[in-house]
């Protein structure tokens, strides 16, 4: 990938751990602890997808209560430890290779940007308590076209800010059907996958993959 300007990195599940928050509770939750964060994320994306289709936008952290929510009762988990899942959901984990990955990027001068359902905050919240603040140009949020991803509104917005082509772009995600979805609009659609999963059948063959961060530096 010879012409790529700007790097654009999904958020959550890419740069940052979603079952971290569950994972810190592991302790007062107990084995089912990795079931229970597997749901809530799972839950997490399909309301997102449903109410993309359904037409009736709640912001994503509106999204992430209400799947918690669902979650907690299908998991029978202690009520009164909601708040400390939601402190933590705000203040995730980066994978280990990230900051540093990161860092060796901005220094070759691509823009490197995320590309996240997160609201302006949280993605806020997110760069700031992991202390990436000086290494994105912007932190695009859906909540700029009110439709949750792969809606290609959502993959227009580094082309539009950037003034740049759709080739120009890499794009990273761990979540197969983002990968697809990018790849579909026509970025270079790199897929993260760092448990050995298995993609989907969305009409996109990844451009390449990766089991971690790391490996970007020698592919771009
Ligand atoms: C994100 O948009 C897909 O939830 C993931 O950051």
């Amino acid at each position: 990938m010879k012409n790529i300007k700007a790097i654009i990195f999904d958020a959550y599940g890419t740069l940052f751990d979603v079952n971290s928050a569950a994972e810190k509770c592991k302790y007062k939750i107990g084995d089912k602890w990795e079931g229970f964060a597997n749901f809530w994320r799972t839950t997490q994306l399909e309301y997102t997808w449903l109410r993309s289709l359904m037409k009736r936008h709640k912001d994503f952290w509106q999204v992430t209560e209400d799947s918690l929510d669902k979650s907690m009762k299908t998991f029978k988990i202690d009520p009164s430890m909601k708040d400390e899942l939601l402190n933590l959901y705000k203040v995730l984990s980066t994978f280990k290779e990230v900051p540093e990955t990161l860092k060796t990027l901005k220094e070759k001068n691509f823009k490197l940007a995320i590309l996240s359902n997160g609201t302006p905050s949280l993605l806020n919240e997110l760069v700031k308590s992991n202390n990436l603040e000086d290494l994105f140009d912007d932190l695009f949020s859906i909540e700029e076209v009110g439709i949750y991803k792969p809606d290609s509104k959502v993959y227009d917005l580094p082309i539009k800010k950037y003034k740049i082509e759709k080739n120009e772009v890499a794009f990273l995600s761990a979540n197969t059907w983002d990968v697809s979805g990018g790849g579909n609009y026509g970025y270079n659609a790199i897929w993260v996958n760092r448990n050995k999963n298995i993609f989907d059948n969305l009409d996109y063959k990844t451009k390449s993959e990766i089991k971690n961060l790391s490996e970007l530096i020698s592919i771009i």
